[in-house]
């Protein structure tokens, strides 16, 4: 899996600065070109010379250390990896990143890269609960960065608890399900119809009723599922965001809209998920001009839209249908209720009065309910990494019993 990849690799200073040396020797054995980054207090553990002989690349230990007068060495090394990994990633470095300061090799080249980056905290445990840590960590995840959780166990300083760096064996096992996961293409030939977003709903020229969605969750989930090989349609209802690359887009407005357009593709394909905040109710008459202010109150009257993945629900035939729940209380309840009154296969429910989950953000909070009652409860990811683990649930799923 590691054959070819480029792999630049952060060393910032800590007492597990000898692990990230093993690593980069059992990442070079595995076929990956490995550069290797260090701060200065990384260097006072292990010296530059023992990952050059490992890695039989050059270190980068300076910002103003030039070597190429053809290039700007932090820019080229931002552009150059399939795939960054900070190991281990001290308190300090996750803060820097964590708030933009570019003032060493690391945290200038991280800031000028667009590659994925996976984060090996090691650090003190009580370092490691510490809210400055937990915020940072938050942060990061919310711009998209990986982690790769510390273990528990004996710590150098003496303590026992969270914080050791992860054994490279198992960083490298982390690495490999993210490679395999994205060369293999298993959705190759599925047709996977997603939606997004909110809807609106129209009472007069100048109003509608509207939700907080911003479409970030279900347009994550159609990139996701692209990048594992699926010809995907996303139908989304009025957002901000750009399409995806190499995704059949279609915009909606209404709840109405979005029946139409998922009913219509609905026979051909082959996963449905429905990650849209669809609006549950919409006025009942809508006026043609702009309803003018009057004396005394407004009362408008709601009726029921259609609920679209019920529907489908009731006229699946070989389709995989993924609905999404979002709750505020007694979530593993309510989402079980819809998983089985819609007739789903799974349903990911996210707790939308939790921090960092739900409408907006950038990252979400979820657990996945299967019909088979088994569950899969996800720690705080990017919506990114949300996604990227839904589609191998989704994959899992087509490959079992009923959909093989
Ligand atoms: O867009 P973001 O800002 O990133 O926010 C993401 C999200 C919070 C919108 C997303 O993660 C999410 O939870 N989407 C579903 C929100 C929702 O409408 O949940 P619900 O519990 O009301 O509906 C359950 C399911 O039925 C959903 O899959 C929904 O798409 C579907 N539904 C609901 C009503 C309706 N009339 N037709 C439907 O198909």
């Amino acid at each position: 899996m590691l054959k070819d990849k480029k792999i630049l690799l952060c060393v910032s200073g800590g007492v597990a600065v000898f692990k990230a040396a093993a690593l980069t020797s059992k990442l070079s054995q595995a076929g990956a070109t490995v550069k290797v980054m260090m701060t200065d207090s990384a260097q006072k553990f292990v010296t530059p010379l023992t990952f050059q002989t490992l890695s039989r690349q050059p270190v980068y230990v300076d910002t103003f250390d030039e070597k190429d007068p053809r290039g700007v060495a932090h820019i080229d090394l931002a552009d150059w990896p399939d795939l960054i990994l900070i190991a281990p990633a001290t308190a300090n470095m996750i803060g820097k990143l964590a708030n933009g300061i570019a003032d060493d090799m690391i945290s200038t080249t991280l800031l000028a890269t667009t590659a994925p980056v996976y984060v090996a905290p090691a650090m003190n445990v009580h370092m490691y609960e510490h809210p400055a840590v937990v915020k940072n960590l938050k942060t990061l995840a919310s711009f998209g960065y990986q982690f790769i959780e510390p273990g528990e166990g004996y710590l150098a300083c003496g303590y026992v608890g969270k914080g050791r760096l992860s054994e490279p064996q198992e960083i490298i096992r982390v690495l490999e399900d993210v490679i395999s996961s994205e060369s293999v293409k298993p959705l190759n030939g599925k047709q996977v119809l997603i939606t997004a977003g909110p809807t609106q709903e129209k009472v007069d020229p100048v109003r509608y009723f509207t939700n907080h969605s911003s479409g970030k969750m279900g347009y994550a989930v159609a990139e996701a599922a692209a990048k594992l090989g699926a010809d995907v349609t996303l139908i989304s209802g009025p957002t901000s965001l750009e399409a995806p690359a190499g995704v059949n887009f279609i915009n909606v407005v209404s709840a109405a809209d979005m029946y139409e357009a998922v009913m219509e593709r609905f026979p051909t394909s082959d996963v449905v998920i429905k990650a849209a905040a669809v609006a549950d109710y919409k006025p009942k008459d809508t006026y043609a001009e702009k309803m003018k202010k009057q004396p005394g109150q407004w009362y408008v009257e709601m009726e029921r839209t259609t609920d679209i993945l019920a529907t489908l629900g009731k006229n699946k035939q070989h389709q995989l249908l993924v609905g999404f729940a979002a709750e505020s209380e007694r979530v593993e309840g309510y989402a079980r209720k819809k998983l089985a009154m819609k007739n789903l296969d799974m349903i990911v429910a996210n707790d939308i009065s939790e921090e960092g989950a739900g409408f907006q953000a950038n990252t979400n909070i979820v657990t996945l309910y299967k019909r088979d009652e088994t569950k899969v409860e996800l720690p705080i990811l990017s919506k990114t990494e949300v996604a990227r683990q839904l589609m191998q649930e989704v994959v899992a799923l087509l490959e079992g019993p009923r959909h093989e």
